[in-house]
């Protein structure tokens, strides 16, 4: 029989992009598909956890077994984690989720007028950070998208958002990252880091939710 360790351990996990709107039609987004983390909510399911994953739009069918709840924006994305984060041991940020969105959203399309356009954006919720600052806070995971200097920002990540790992990947290399179907990504947490080379997402998520159940249970 398989090896069941994350048996009754739930987990959460945030995955695919957000959509910030700025009129009923038009949003900003980014080439986020959903695969990393619908194949990281596979992977968990494998191994028995009891899944939850908050997806923003991405056209993937649902994994069997687990528990899905879509959003669109970063707003929703926060409000639906935060509903369900209580209850979970294992939380892992997958989602690509959009840094700002436009401040004001027109409650009409807009209008072609002027040749150049201004769009004024505001901060979103940090997700992960605000699920790691939790009194009562899971085993939080995060992901670093970089396109330089990966170790320094996911390092800095890492501790700047208090998290007790992250999954980074160099989203600049052709054929992996952001809506390819492999990946290669570095773990790093404080005292260590390990290299999983490049690899199709199905892979890539068993290894890396088998070293997350590892690590999960030695510090729980
Ligand atoms: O979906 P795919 O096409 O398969 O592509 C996979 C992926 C490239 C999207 C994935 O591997 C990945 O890198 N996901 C994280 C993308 C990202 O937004 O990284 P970041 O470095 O900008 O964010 C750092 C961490 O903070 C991430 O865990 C992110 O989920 C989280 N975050 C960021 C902003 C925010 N407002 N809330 C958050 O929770």
């Amino acid at each position: 029989p398989e090896a069941t360790p994350l048996a009754g351990i739930r987990l959460m996990l945030t995955a695919g992009p957000t959509r910030e709107p700025l009129d009923p039609v038009r949003f900003i987004s980014n080439h986020s598909s959903g695969k990393m983390g619908f194949a990281l909510a596979r992977a968990a399911v494998a191994l028995g956890a009891e899944v939850t994953l908050v997806s923003g739009p991405v056209s993937l069918a649902t994994p069997d077994g687990v528990q899905r709840i879509d959003v669109e924006s970063a707003a929703q994305m926060h409000a639906a984690v935060m509903a369900g984060i209580d209850r979970q041991q294992i939380f892992i940020a997958c989602a690509a989720v959009a840094d700002y969105r436009p401040k004001l959203v027109a409650s009409q399309k807009i209008k072609k007028s002027s040749d150049t356009m201004v769009i004024e954006l505001t901060k979103n919720p940090d997700i992960v950070a605000d699920v790691a600052a939790l009194p009562n806070k899971p085993f939080t995971v995060g992901f670093a998208a970089e396109t330089r200097d990966v170790e320094k920002y996911a390092r800095d990540k890492l501790s700047r958002k208090g998290l007790d790992m992250i999954a980074a990947n160099d989203v600049a290399k052709a054929g992996q990252g952001f809506n390819a179907d492999d990946n290669a990504l570095t773990l790093f947490w404080p005292e260590g880091q390990i290299e999983l080379p490049l690899a199709g997402k199905t892979e890539l998520a068993r290894s890396l939710i088998t070293l997350i159940a590892d690590k999960y249970h030695e510090t729980h």
